[in-house]
């Protein structure tokens, strides 16, 4: 594989190689390789879409990089705000995208806004989602380790049709958390029905 340059603009100064470090010592080792494998899909869907390679590569190098901050962390972040204290009955599958941007950001020092929002909506999804969300979102479900039915679905529809290959995952992650009684946040439906009418109306 080519080596990934990163733009100094984007990353503030940084190499992709120091900014891998400060992964690494974030994450275990089999989320950071989830991360590397996300990066590596993420350019491709941008390569395909017609969207800004190196913002979708970042985006997804660094996708889960508060993913593992403990939660009592957290809590207290958001208590200070300026967030929503309603966030607070989610977990950490929520915070690392909503609220990890601010480790992102001060760790990492990276301050671009649209890579910052697609980590963000990674973890909800956003009714507004852009073509560069959509690619995070979607990179994170279809990297090649993922091979439930519904992963191979969207990595499917992913070759021909951004917008329903977020679709499908966002049809089986919410099915998912109806079946474990697991709460829903209320943007990831709104984002659901969002989609689903730009799609049908298409
Ligand atoms: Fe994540």
């Amino acid at each position: 594989m080519d080596e990934i340059v990163y733009p100094s603009t984007l990353t503030n100064g940084k190499t992709r190689d120091e900014i891998v470090r400060l992964l690494q010592k974030r994450l275990d080792e089999v989320r950071f390789q989830h991360c590397l494998r996300v990066e590596k899909t993420a350019r491709e869907l941008a390569r395909r879409y017609h969207e800004d390679v190196d913002r979708a590569g970042l985006a997804g190098l660094l996708h889960d990089y508060a993913k593992q901050i403990p939660v009592a962390d957290y809590r207290q972040l958001i208590k200070t705000g300026p967030y929503d204290p309603a966030l607070l009955v989610y977990g950490r599958g929520v915070w690392h995208g909503v609220v990890g941007i601010a480790y992102i950001e001060r760790e990492v020092g990276i301050t671009d806004k649209r890579v910052l929002q697609a980590i963000a909506r990674h973890t909800t999804g956003d009714p507004e989602m852009t073509p560069l969300d959509e690619i995070i979102f979607l990179a994170d479900f279809i990297e090649p380790a993922r091979t439930l039915d519904s992963e191979k679905q969207a990595r499917k529809a992913a070759k021909t049709d951004l917008t329903e290959a977020t679709l499908i995952e966002l049809s089986s992650t919410l099915t998912y958390l109806v079946g474990a009684r697991k709460l829903i946040f209320p943007k990831t439906l709104d984002t659901y029905n969002a989609l689903l009418q730009r799609s049908e109306s298409n």
